[in-house]
Order: structure tokens, then sequence, then C-alpha cells
């Protein structure tokens, strides 16, 4: 089972990272819920309800509204997307030159535009223009609209197959869509993990990396928020980890050392499809944080 869609951010590289640190014992856990508070793509999500049988519940969230509308439509009715989904791939897969598909994925652009959020019609189209947009990227203008350009696909694949495993999956899992705070009100006393990976933090003033999921943005004042949401929720017995860009205040300061002090803050590098970094001395690392002491044996930082 994998993510249904394309995400900027998306943690597919980072699941053995990930995986290595989760609480010793985890998979001695009972009823298990798992709480993910910004899902995205859902690389993480799909991991743990895979790998670990003990996961019973599932709560997960996301700003994205049609990002979540998908999520929901595949947890009621996945021969809606199948069906409508098979049409939209045989059609464009059938096209033989390049000005014949922009003109259909510019054509299917508009026509997602102009429905209305929620006609079911839309979701399929947010689908099909997650798979043949640049980069799989979401990005809205100042009206809404969304406004990535085409991919330039010659051709593109659709597995029916993960669609119906998503569908299972999703049977035992609560979604939810808006800001991450509202998440944390349906959390229950038990065993609960929290995965947490917010839109990426600059890692510096110089580096200008892609950060903008939603047209709001992220700033500081809501990574404060989160941690304090963090604090509570672990004084009350959830184990959190919260993954992020390496970022600094400074050239001395870590960003996120200084926010979350008296967490475990853990170091592992990674490979970025959307960043600036070619030279691997440059390529960006990700901070993984815990509440908890993780099973891997901690490595002197290294700068
Ligand atoms: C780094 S991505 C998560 C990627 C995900 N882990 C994956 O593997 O695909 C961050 C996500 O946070 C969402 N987001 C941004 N602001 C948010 C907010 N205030 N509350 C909830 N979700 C938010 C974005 O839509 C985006 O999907």
């Amino acid at each position: 089972m994998k993510p249904f869609v394309k995400w900027a951010g998306g943690k597919t590289k980072l699941l053995n990272g990930i995986e290595q640190r989760l609480p010793v014992g985890f998979d001695e856990w009972k009823d298990v819920t798992y709480v993910e508070p910004f899902v995205g793509g859902g690389a993480v999500l799909f991991h743990m309800l895979s790998k670990h049988q003990n996961i019973k519940h599932a709560i997960i969230n996301d700003i994205n509204q049609m990002l979540m509308k998908a999520y929901s439509l595949i947890q009621q009715n996945p021969d809606a997307i199948v069906d409508g989904f098979r049409f939209l791939v045989s059609e464009f897969n059938k096209l033989s030159s390049d000005s014949s598909r922009e003109d259909f994925y510019y054509r299917t652009r508009k026509l997602y535009n102009s429905l209305p959020i929620h006609d079911e019609q839309r979701i399929l189209f947010f689908l099909f223009l997650n798979k043949t947009c640049f980069n799989g990227l979401y990005r809205e203008n100042q009206d809404g609209n969304f406004n990535v350009p085409f991919g330039r696909y010659q051709s593109i694949s659709f597995d029916e197959k993960n669609i119906f495993e998503v569908h299972k999956a999703l049977q035992s899992v609560l979604i939810l869509c808006g800001d991450f705070d509202n998440v944390f009100r349906f959390i229950k006393e038990g065993n609960n993990f929290i995965y947490i990976d917010p839109p990426y933090r600059p890692v510096g003033k110089n580096m200008n990396m892609f950060t903008q999921y939603d047209r709001s943005g992220f700033k500081d004042n809501d990574q404060q928020r989160l941690k304090d949401l963090c604090n509570i929720f672990g004084k009350k017995g959830c184990k959190i980890m919260i993954s992020n860009s390496d970022s600094y205040i400074d050239d001395e300061t870590s960003y996120f050392e200084q926010l979350y002090e008296g967490y475990l803050i853990d170091r592992i590098q990674v490979t970025r499809t959307i960043n600036t970094y070619n030279a691997k001395e440059l390529r960006p690392k990700e901070v993984i944080i815990t509440n908890y002491e993780t099973p891997i044996i901690h490595q002197p930082k290294l700068f």
C-alpha cells in the first residue's frame, strides 16, 4: 500500500528512519491509536497501518480540503474513484502529441476550478491534476484557483489495486480537515502515538526553500502553537514524534533545538525533490524530535 497522490514533503524516503525511532516495545502496545495531524500523501500513515497490526484506530487530518475529500471518497466509495479515474487516464493516454496532452491538462484544470468544492467530480479532477501537473504540487492563486502548470507527461498509470487497499486500510480511520489543533480534541486516553510532519521551516535566511503548502503559510507562531500542544498531550502520556527541516536561527542556533528544549533531537540526512541543493554536503538534514527515548544510539552532533 502506498500514497495515492504525489505530495510535497512526502516522507517515503524517511520511513526507515522513522521506523527505527519508534518507542521501544511499540509492537507490544495494545489497541494503539495512530494520530497524524499533517497527513499529506500519507506515506507514514500507510506504512504504519500495514506494518503495525496493533494500530486499531487512526485519526488523520490536513488543511487541504480536496486532499481530505479524496481520502473520504476512497474510504466510502472506491469504485467511484476507480471508474472515473480509469476513464480519465485512458483518455489522456490516447493522445498522441504534446500539444493535445497539454490542452487536455489545461481544460481539466479549468473545469476543476469551475466546479463547486462539494462536487464529487472535482475530486477525480484533483487526482488527475495531481498525476499530471508539475511535480505533484498543489498551489492556488489569490482567487483560490489551482494554478500549477502541466508536468509534460507522455502517459500516466493508475494503480487500481492500491486504491482498494487504501480503502480497506481507511475503514478504521477518522478523517478530519482543518487546522491541526482541531485533531487534538479527538485524542482519547489510551496508547496514542502521534506523528507530526508540519510544513518545513526554511533552513536559513539565505536558503530559498519551498515551504508554501497552503495560501495561509505556516509561521513560527504556528510552530509554537504546535509545540504547546505537544507539551500538553505529552503530559497526558501520548508518545510524539515530530519531523522538520534542520532549520537555524543564526550560524549557531538550531531553531528546533531551542523550541523543543527538553525533547530528544536526532538528525537524518535526506534528499528532497523540491529543493535547491545538489551538492551532497549541502543536502539538508531532517530533524526528528521525540518526547521519548528512541532505540537509536545517538551520534554526536556533526557540526
Ligand atoms: C510536510 S507536508 C506532510 C507530508 C506527509 N507527511 C507525507 O508523507 O506526504 C505538510 C502538510 O501540512 C499541511 N498543512 C499546512 N498547514 C496546516 C495546518 N495549519 N494544519 C494542518 N495541516 C496543515 C499541508 O497541506 C501539507 O500536506
